[in-house]
């Protein structure tokens, strides 16, 4: 497939038939963001100016939030809402944040910097993302907040659980980082629940090297944000909260607006190359797929399979091996599930069997997705899978 061989990766073995690296950052043509760049070199402003305020009230009319604030990583988003979060609370027996451990290690990370306790639940066999049910059953006294994740760009059962957090009087956060470009009802998900966190960092739909989006209804909450995200600094160099230097720079914010307005562009490219993806894989015996959930919309940040081993053949790990010698890279993400960390497990000595996020883990199979992967790409990549049995 000539399509393919001038993709550059600098990880596929020399003498293999593809290149095709895992992701490619979607970036916009570099003509369209020069003059912005030389707008900001010219300025002399290279933190805190006006780009960081043109992305926020970007990102505040696509998700519909109340206010949305930049900050430096999505990682870095998560752990100063929660911090924030914690201080507006100011109840230390609420000390658990339930989420899901199917999910990438950020989440935990944030949750533990924010010095609350992650209360790992199971994730819906169907859609992989957390289960309801199972954030029910999980909510204490001690319960702060529940992080939900729209696992893959597969949005999570927002009804469902702002119904819960409100029944429970618990906030509804979301880790969002896959979600720029994902729908709820059909329009961007951000606006539902407490806040939700978005990245912009080069994996996803919209990239601005490094970045994040916190997106939220609580005026307070956005105001206090800001301070934490300026080293706690109350603006008259006093501090009631200690916080990090978790700015965005001005050339970052510039690309993410660059990036953000190019989003459906992004979206409708990655749709393509998973109804390519589909079209080969759909109907092969041992394959599953994620189910996305009724009236939403995935980012499609990641196509991912399930691989049933007694019926397909071989498992998920082979076919990684497979798809490496031709120079195909994978993901096998979430393998270790984030419970069975040396860093999280602690906190699950006495949580429950998750046998759904155990299994996927073992499982699931991330294919190359990006700027990338055209139709003709996906369809290569699905047929090597399937040759994998041969
Ligand atoms: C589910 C999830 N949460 C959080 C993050 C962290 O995002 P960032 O790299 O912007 O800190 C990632 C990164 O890809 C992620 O996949």
């Amino acid at each position: 497939m000539t399509a393919t061989r001038d993709i550059p990766s600098g990880t596929a073995p020399a003498a293999c038939r593809y290149k095709v690296p895992f992701v490619r950052p979607d970036l916009p043509a570099f003509d369209d963001v020069e003059p912005v760049f030389r707008r900001v070199f010219a300025s002399g402003i290279l933190t805190k100016g006006p780009e960081l305020a043109r992305l926020e009230a970007a990102a505040r009319r696509l998700t519909g939030a109340d206010d949305v604030v930049a900050v430096s990583s999505c990682t870095v988003g998560l752990a100063l809402g929660l911090a924030a979060l914690r201080h507006m609370q100011g109840d230390p027996s609420r000390r658990e944040v339930i989420l899901p451990s199917f999910t990438f290690l950020a989440g935990p990370g944030a949750v533990t910097w924010a010095g609350f306790e992650p209360v790992f639940v199971e994730v819906d066999a169907a859609t992989w993302t957390i289960s309801p049910a199972d954030v029910a059953a999980a909510i204490t006294p001690h319960t702060a907040a529940i992080l939900a994740c729209h696992t893959f760009g597969n949005p999570c059962d927002l009804a469902g659980l702002t119904r819960l957090a409100a029944e429970a009087d618990v906030p509804l956060m979301v880790d969002a980082a896959h979600a720029l470009g994902s729908l709820a009802g059909g329009r961007q998900v951000g606006g539902e629940g407490f806040a939700q966190v978005f990245s912009m960092s080069p994996t996803k739909l919209a990239v601005a090297g490094e970045g994040g989006l916190v997106a939220t209804s609580s005026a307070s909450f956005a105001a206090l944000l800001r301070e934490l995200r300026e080293y706690g600094n109350d603006g008259a160099y006093g501090c009631t909260l200690p916080g990090l230097n978790g700015r965005l720079p001005e050339l970052s914010a510039a690309l993410g607006h660059a990036s953000l307005e190019r989003l459906p562009e992004a979206c409708r490219r990655r749709q393509a190359a998973a109804e390519a993806y589909l079209d080969v894989l759909r109907g092969a015996s041992g394959i599953g797929f994620q189910t996305i959930a009724p009236g939403g919309t995935t980012s499609w940040k990641d196509f991912s399979i399930t691989i049933d081993p007694p019926l397909f053949g071989v498992d998920r790990d082979a076919i990684r091996r497979h798809l490496a010698l031709r120079g195909i890279d994978s993901r096998a993400y979430y393998s270790p599930p984030c419970h069975r960390m040396a860093g999280f497990e602690r906190y699950h000595l006495h949580g429950p069997t998750l046998p759904v996020t155990d299994s996927l883990s073992a499982r699931s199979l991330s294919l190359p997705m990006g700027a990338h992967v055209t139709p003709d790409v996906a369809r290569m990549v699905a047929n090597e899978v399937l040759d994998t049995r041969r």
